[in-house]
């Protein structure tokens, strides 16, 4: 979602600022805008569409070593350059970039039109611009403290907002000076040598400088390109954790593939072994984690399990409920963040919730984790970005270290939650009832996951027939049971995202109870259908959609030679142990998804209406 990038330093502002857009693009935006600050005037230049129409219209950019950029995901106002960020306070003196969402933005609006100010957009994000221009108008300059006023008045306004935000602002009358401030929604500031970088999130960062800080809710940070400082909101300077920013910029770059997705479905293989780096112990056979901040006694204690988080990563909660349930025996709960935070569930003592998010910005994940941590429950997150807000607001967690997802849909994140959910299977099971015999087949089993999956990327070139096949249907069924239902519903969901077919995803058996009646010549079934206990079942839910006319689609193990008597189309996978067929049998999808949206002509990385990062509820 939204996205922002500030510079401060001594060189030409505007390259970072539209280098550093480029890299959020991944997040998913509609219009841009940067704002160069320049002698005495700030130059303000915004765009509907890409980022290249941006740089278009910038053209020669103004010189200015200080500046502003935002991508823009409509919230609050149609797509239009009006909406457009970087919007201007007051008469000119305020200018700033905002990401999230404010609600009490009507009432703030009526009161500062009442006082003579003038909106030029339908943004809630105009309204902090004024607000910070009614504050510096209302306070007076301090002697010695050049930073006092501008300070004192961005107080006074992040003070009367509520909702959430990520803001960078610059002052017409303050050249070399800008201000950041987060609540609810990332910022950092990446620390260079005579510069300094503010984002919301690090990829923009990443090659600039190998130092960088996460600002916390309610910190505001203060940056000239001489120093920068860390204010709370309402009190003084506090002290300022500066981190190794890990990423190289080149892990963003496309390495020869036409598209971020996939790149990154065919770094799954590594995606899979980095998850598993350090985590898997052969001497005790169960699973180490570092980060879960919790006593052996602790989780021993553990009653009850609920994992949340939104899209995929729901997707991959409902395989782990599988995995943890059938490993561990521990009771799973699997909850849409969305309806966890306001549902108010009773939770029982000695539950533990997971997060599951790629991100770690999800807005609905972060309210759903905060909401059962201030019932007292303890909150551990699943998460790729580090230094994410989820990764600081809950009690500890598991890294994925699968390194940048770009492409919107996500591919390798969904396989490295499923991998690392396998692993908290295994590490419970073994606490409680599971052998050390079955615990070190389980390990075996995850070490050879990765040549497994360099093994199932094989089948592409077949997945590309059976797209051209199919690319202009305009319903698709997905149907498995048992740990492929997630995988169906995973699968139906890469296709609605990327190539905008209708899909669902079903268990096989539910297919009766409705879908069956969508069954015709053009609505392609895929059953997903590797050996295993409902091997048999899923093929009489075949037969049925055949009996109707229903062209059948089958991913299938690589030694069924029958299925192809049956079924119109195969696409082989290699063998795994059930609980971790969702892994395998998610690629051929993953695949079919990207090659059908790319024979459609869609934005594969850049879907419409989508974004990466769903930063507002
Ligand atoms: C967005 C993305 C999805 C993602 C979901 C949850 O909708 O487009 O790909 O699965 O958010 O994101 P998270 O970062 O929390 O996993």
């Amino acid at each position: 979602m939204c996205g922002i990038v500030g510079y401060v330093g001594s060189e030409d502002a505007a390259e970072f600022l539209i280098d550093g857009l480029r890299r959020l693009e991944y997040r998913g935006y509609d219009s841009a805008g940067v704002a160069i600050v320049c002698e005495d005037d700030i130059a303000v230049t915004r765009s509907v569409g890409r980022i290249q129409s941006l740089a278009d219209r910038l053209g020669t950019p103004p010189p200015g070593t200080l500046g502003l950029g935002h991508t823009r995901w409509a919230t609050h106002g149609p797509a239009t350059e009006e909406n457009a960020h970087p919007h201007i306070g007051g008469d000119g003196e305020v200018v700033l970039v905002h990401n999230g969402v404010i609600e009490n933005y009507q009432i703030l609006k009526d009161g500062l039109i009442e006082k003579g100010y003038h909106f030029k957009s339908a943004t809630d994000s105009e309204v902090i611009a004024h607000l910070v221009a009614e504050g510096l108008s209302n306070t007076p300059a301090i002697e010695d403290q050049p930073h006092a006023r501008y300070v004192t008045a961005v107080q006074w306004a992040i003070a009367q907002l509520r909702g959430t935000y990520g803001l960078a602002i610059v002052f017409r009358d303050k050249p070399g000076f800008m201000i950041a401030a987060r609540f609810g929604s990332p910022l950092v500031i990446g620390v260079g040598r005579g510069e300094y970088f503010v984002a919301s999130d690090a990829s923009p960062i990443a090659g600039r400088t190998d130092r960088i800080v996460y600002l916390a809710d309610h910190q505001l940070a203060v940056l000239t390109a001489d120093g920068f400082s860390v204010l709370h909101r309402d009190s003084g300077k506090v002290r300022v954790n500066i981190q190794p920013l890990e990423a190289d910029s080149g892990e963003v770059s496309m390495n020869g593939y036409d598209h971020y997705m996939l790149k990154e479905i065919y770094e799954q293989p590594d995606a899979l072994r980095n998850a598993m780096r350090g985590r898997l112990n052969d001497q005790d056979a169960t699973a180490v984690f570092g980060g879960l901040n919790l006593t052996p006694q602790q989780l021993r204690g553990v009653e009850r399990i609920i994992l949340t988080g939104c899209g995929t990563s729901w997707h991959s909660a409902l395989v782990g409920e599988y995995m943890i349930e059938e490993l561990a025996r521990i009771p799973v709960c699997v909850e849409y963040a969305s309806e966890l935070r306001y549902r108010n569930p009773p939770i029982e003592n000695n539950t533990l919730v997971f997060g599951i998010t790629q991100s770690g910005e999800t807005a609905d994940t972060l309210a759903a984790l905060n909401e059962t941590k201030r019932k007292g429950h303890r909150t551990l997150a699943i998460c790729n970005v580090v230094g994410s807000s989820i990764a600081q607001a809950s009690d500890g967690g598991v890294y994925l270290h699968a390194g940048p997802e770009i492409g919107v849909a996500s591919t390798k994140a969904f396989t490295s939650q499923c991998c690392v959910l396998a692993m908290l299977a295994l590490y419970f099971g073994r606490m409680r009832h599971m052998s050390f015999e079955t615990g070190g087949r389980i390990i075996e089993d995850l070490r050879r996951l990765p040549a497994t999956i360099e093994q199932a990327l094989t089948c592409d070139a077949e997945v590309r027939r059976v797209a051209e096949k199919y690319q202009s249907a305009t319903n698709v069924l997905y149907l498995g049971r048992r740990y492929n239902f997630p995988t169906a519903l995973e699968g139906a969901l890469k296709l609605k995202e990327i190539s905008y077919i209708h899909a669902e995803g079903y268990p096989a058996a539910e297919m009766k109870h409705g879908p069956i009646a969508l069954v015709d010549a053009d609505t392609p079934s895929i059953f997903i259908m590797p050996r295993g206990t409902t091997y048999d079942k899923v093929l009489s839910n075949m037969e049925e959609v055949k009996a109707r006319g229903g062209p059948v689609i089958a991913i299938a193990s690589s030694d069924d030679t029958e299925i192809r008597k049956i079924a119109d189309d195969v696409i082989m996978i290699p063998e795994a142990p059930e609980f971790l067929q969702p892994i395998v049998s998610v690629i051929p999808l993953q695949l079919l998804s990207y090659h059908i949206a790319v024979l459609r002509g869609c934005d594969v990385d850049k879907p419409r209406n989508l974004a990466k990062s769903v930063t507002v509820e």
